[in-house]
């Protein structure tokens, strides 16, 4: 029988993952003021080139479409270049790095996005569960401007050029983040997008915009080298999907049918995490997408090393992906081999534009 605990390989299109352990998509924000990644955001990324794939912080991909006050993009040269020797020091280490492509939709603020409205699926605004910088600075949410057709085709040609150039700055592959009230998921959920044309109303066209990104991105890189990020669960900025059987069912017989490389699912196991609270009644959805998708499934939400490796042996999951437990612990495979200690997240540098709670996690053969 196939060993498939946390430390076994992985096969996820052409490449062969040295471990089932995923570093999960984190926003870390050490930028510059033209959203260029630091030069120390190198150095971080090596540290954990011990994931059997790492997945970027998300990063946005056309100016006004940023969630946090600063945040790297990927949209200027500069900025490629500056992902560039993030993922030359994960593959001099032998890892494997795809880029997370984020657009914030109706969560950006236009004061940190160069005076650009933010723009969504309708002209809705949210009343509640702000993040990124509305919550950071204490601000109103913005009204979105209501995309255009013409803007809507454009947006998903900018996705396109944001994978070229996620391929020019060397990344593996991509993750479309489809979750965390970003703009695909403003399409997906009826609470944020009311339109009457082809993109609003039936499922089918709520989920058109993400499938087009999808065949953009696929054709940039090939079916093996996208995966898709989805969070089913998601309250942020009043996000809500009241069915969401229904919407992963649909997605992912459409992700089976393209082959893309993952979905990656964020779904809270732990009922009593304060990050990712379990919303009250809702379905889980993990069962259900692996029934009905024959690629790799990344599972994700509250995760340890036991947790992990029942959902493999269960079957639940191929790969499991850790946030909080990588961002701590810069050499988890590690720890998790020898079952060593673990250190533990300082919330209160998760971000900010500092080296400390950055590149100071202590390895454990380093510090002892
Ligand atoms: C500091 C921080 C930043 C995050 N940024 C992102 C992000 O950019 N994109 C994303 O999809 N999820 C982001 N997340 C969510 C994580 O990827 C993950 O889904 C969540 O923390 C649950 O996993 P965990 O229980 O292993 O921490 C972030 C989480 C943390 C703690």
């Amino acid at each position: 029988m196939e060993n498939k605990d946390l430390l076994s390989p992985l096969k996820l299109g052409d490449l062969t993952l040295k471990n089932r352990i995923i570093m999960s998509p984190m926003t870390r924000t050490r930028v510059n003021n033209r959203d260029v990644l630091l030069p120390i955001a190198a150095e971080y990324y090596r540290q954990r080139a011990g994931a059997g794939l790492i997945i970027s912080e998300a990063t946005y991909i056309t100016p006004g479409g940023k969630v946090r006050t600063s945040q790297p993009g990927i949209f200027t040269k500069e900025q490629v270049t500056a992902w560039k020797k993030v993922t030359d020091a994960v593959h001099a280490e032998g890892g494997f790095i795809f880029a997370q492509l984020a657009h914030s939709g109706r969560s950006a603020i236009p004061e940190y996005n160069d005076g650009l409205p933010a723009v969504a699926p309708s002209a809705l605004i949210f009343d509640s569960g702000a993040h990124g910088s509305v919550a950071e600075k204490g601000l109103e949410p913005a009204i979105p401007k209501a995309l255009t057709l013409d803007e809507i085709k454009n947006l998903i040609e900018t996705y396109r050029q944001a994978g070229q150039n996620a391929k020019e700055a060397g990344f593996d592959g991509v993750e479309l983040h489809a979750g965390n009230a970003g703009l695909v998921e403003q399409f997906l959920h009826g609470v944020s997008n009311i339109r009457s044309d082809q993109y609003g109303g039936s499922l089918e066209n709520r989920a058109r915009f993400l499938l087009e990104v999808i065949d953009a991105l696929i054709s940039v890189f090939g079916k093996d080298k996208v995966g898709l990020r989805l969070s089913p669960h998601d309250r942020l900025s009043d996000q809500h999907d009241p069915d969401p059987i229904a919407t992963t069912t649909f997605l992912t017989k459409e992700m089976t049918k393209r082959g893309i490389a993952y979905i990656n699912l964020l779904e809270p196991h732990n009922k009593f995490d304060d990050y990712i609270p379990y919303p009250e009644g809702d379905p889980e959805t993990l069962e259900n997408v692996r029934k009905q998708f024959s690629g790799v499934i990344i599972a994700n939400g509250g995760y340890d090393k036991a947790s992990g490796n029942e959902a493999l042996e269960n079957n639940k999951a191929d790969a499991i992906a850790f946030a909080r437990l990588f961002l701590a612990n810069p050499d988890l495979p590690h720890r998790f081999k020898h079952d060593l200690p673990l250190n533990q997240p300082d919330r209160s540098t998760y971000y900010g534009n500092s080296e400390t709670g950055y590149l100071d996690y202590p390895f454990w053969e380093k510090a002892n």
